[in-house]
This record gives C-alpha cells, sequence and structure tokens, in this order.
C-alpha cells in the first residue's frame, strides 16, 4: 500500500525564508534553489507575487525569478493571491514564468481574513480568474489549503471545512491540492479525516501533504499520509520557516528528515541526502543558525 516513490517539493525559498525578520539576499536565495535542484529536488517553490506590505521578504521575487539557472525536469513554483500577482509573475520573458502557480486559501475563515484580507468565498471570486488565465497559458495551477486541522484564531477546524474549501477550488479548476498543516498542531488521525475530506474531490495523484513541524508531529502526519497513498508532500531544507500571520508556528518538516525517513522504509525520492544537507548548510550559515533537521544534525556530527 505505501508508494514506492515519492516527490517532495522543497518549499524553503518561499514557506522558510518569508517569515525572516533580516533581509536575505536574492543572491542568497537563488543559491539556495540551486543547491536544492543539484540535490535532485524536482520541484521548488521559489517566491510568491504577494504584496511586499504583507510580506516584504518576498519583494524581490521578480530578481530571484529572473537570476535561477533552470536545470531541465525541474518545476519552478510561486504563490500568486490575485490578479496583480498573475499578471507581475508573467511579466517578465516566457522563459522567466512560473511552470507553476498556487493559490492559497484557507480551511478557516479568521485565517482567510487575516492571511489575504478577505473571506474564503471571495478568495475563490479571486482566484478564478487567475486559475483560468494560467491555465490558458499552459500554467499548472496548485491550491494550497491553510488551517486544515488547526486554526491560531479559530482552535480546531472540522473535515467538513476542508472538504467545503476542496470542493471549491476543484469547482475553478485548481488541479492540485495542498492539505496543509498551518500551525503544525495536527496528529496522525486528525490529518488523515482532513486528507479524507480532501480526496473526496480530489484523486489521490493530485493531493499532496504540507506539514509544519511546531510539535513535533510532521513525520508522523506524513507517515500517516503515506499509508493512505498520498506520495508529494512539501518540506523546507534546513527545517526553515513559519507564516508571519501564523505567530509561533515554526518552520516545515525539514527535507531532510523526510528523505532519511523515506530511503529508510526504501521509498524512492531521486534526492541525494549528503547534497541536501550541504544545500541546508549553507541557508542556515547565511541566516547564521544551526539547520533545523535532526538528520542534518546527526550526519554532521557522526
Ligand atoms: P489587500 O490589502 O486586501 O489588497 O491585500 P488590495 O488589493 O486592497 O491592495 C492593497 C495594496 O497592495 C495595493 O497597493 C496593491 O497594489 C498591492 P497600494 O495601492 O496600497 O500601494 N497589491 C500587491 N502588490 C504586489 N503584488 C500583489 C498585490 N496585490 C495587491 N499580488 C493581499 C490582499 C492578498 C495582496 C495581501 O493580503 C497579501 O499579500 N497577503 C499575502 C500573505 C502571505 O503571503 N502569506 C504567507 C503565504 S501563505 C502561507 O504561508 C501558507 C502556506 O504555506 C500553506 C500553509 O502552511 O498553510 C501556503
Ligand atoms: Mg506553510
Amino acid at each position: 500500500k505505501l508508494p514506492a516513490k515519492v516527490k517532495l517539493v522543497d518549499v524553503g525559498p518561499r514557506d522558510g525564508l518569508q517569515n525572516e525578520k533580516l533581509p536575505v539576499s536574492a543572491e542568497t536565495k537563488i543559491g539556495l534553489v540551486h543547491r536544492l535542484q543539484d540535490a535532485g529536488l524536482t520541484e521548488i517553490e521559489v517566491t510568491s507575487f504577494v504584496s511586499p506590505k504583507w510580506v516584504p521578504q518576498m519583494g524581490d521575487n521578480a530578481q530571484v525569478m529572473h537570476g535561477i539557472q533552470r536545470k531541465p525536469g525541474v518545476r519552478y513554483s510561486v504563490l500568486i493571491p490575485n490578479m496583480k500577482g498573475f499578471e507581475a509573475a508573467i511579466s517578465a520573458p516566457r522563459e522567466e514564468w512560473p511552470d507553476e502557480i498556487v493559490v492559497f486559501g484557507a480551511a478557516s475563515e479568521a485565517f482567510s481574513q487575516k492571511n489575504i484580507n478577505c473571506s474564503i468565498a471571495e478568495s475563490i471570486e479571486r482566484f478564478a480568474p487567475v486559475v483560468a488565465a494560467a491555465r490558458d497559458k499552459g500554467i499548472h495551477v496548485r491550491g494550497a489549503m491553510s488551517c486544515t486541522v488547526g486554526c491560531p484564531y479559530e482552535g480546531e477546524i472540522a473535515p467538513e471545512a476542508v472538504g467545503r474549501l476542496a470542493r471549491l477550488m476543484k469547482d475553478i479548476g485548481v488541479q492540485h491540492i495542498g492539505v496543509a498543516d498551518t500551525i503544525g498542531v495536527g496528529t496522525p488521525v486528525k490529518v488523515q479525516r482532513a486528507m479524507e475530506a480532501t480526496l473526496a474531490h480530489y484523486a489521490i495523484d493530485d493531493v499532496s501533504g504540507h506539514f509544519h513541524d511546531t510539535y513535533g508531529q510532521a513525520l508522523g502526519n506524513t507517515l500517516a499520509s503515506l499509508e493512505m497513498g498520498v506520495w508529494q508532500f512539501d518540506t523546507s531544507a534546513a527545517g526553515l520557516g513559519g507564516c508571519p500571520y501564523a505567530k509561533g508556528a515554526t518552520g516545515n518538516v525539514a527535507t531532510e528528515d523526510v528523505v532519511y525517513m523515506l530511503h529508510g522504509m526504501g521509498i524512492e525520492t531521486g534526492i541525494d541526502l549528503d547534497k541536501l544537507i550541504d544545500a541546508g548548510v549553507y541557508i542556515s550559515d547565511a541566516l547564521g543558525r544551526e539547520p533545523n533537521s535532526r538528520a542534518s544534525k546527526a550526519i554532521r556530527t557522526k
């Protein structure tokens, strides 16, 4: 029942760095993308085209998209909240367009308001023309659903709310959907309920998990999802990250830790763990801290 192969999407350059208080140079971000692709990552979430007033750290989005040297077979994605962001992303020459965009909504009304300043229903209205325009241009569309198990403002979130959002995303043409535990409060069975609610609307091949590791549950949640047949996950090298509108939440589960677990289970990822560890060390050095990955630390101190 367990998948033989797993695809990891490294969201470190975006989810990982969006929350950093001190500026990180575009050059450093580009260096991270290059190291991740060299380590074998085939999908990288590079940046977001959101308002720089809301998320200053991503204000260099165009510069980063311009600076990366693309490797064949790698998909480069960016977060897009509205038509303005989409237009900015495609104002560059064709070869600098994202291969994939990510529209991001929330299963919680309060989080939707705090994060993107509109209700869930309004967010879908905003996303619809973005999705249509992207698909028209041959750009793949992924959706992210925040707060699928818990919300920093509303507490526990019912699977029904997740199912409703998944249905709305499907109806506007979102091709792939990510089930996110934004604040890392989920535990395996709760995550499975959120996955089940999503799988009522999306095929297993079009669903991924995105688990923040605040409570140390992300590997368990990953395994619980694998057991349902989910084979795509968002992770961050060195466990970078957090969301500026989810106070206290820590980074995504470290890519290194997930790769260690998967390889130990005989599941293929196509990722070279040593090179990945180097990528995590590179970005952590730039931030002046240790990688937030147990596998990285254990292997480096062996
Ligand atoms: P708003 O203030 O309601 O938007 O923000 P607005 O349309 O009224 O525009 C206000 C100003 O922003 C205007 O500028 C617009 O031009 C500008 P002004 O006239 O004041 O000078 N603006 C933009 N500028 C650049 N790019 C744009 C853009 N749109 C408007 N795309 C908005 C609404 C959605 C823009 C805002 O709330 C926002 O940018 N939010 C982003 C929040 C964010 O990035 N959060 C983190 C990512 S989500 C996440 O981390 C969760 C995830 O990882 C999954 C999980 O873990 O749950 C994906
Ligand atoms: Mg996230």
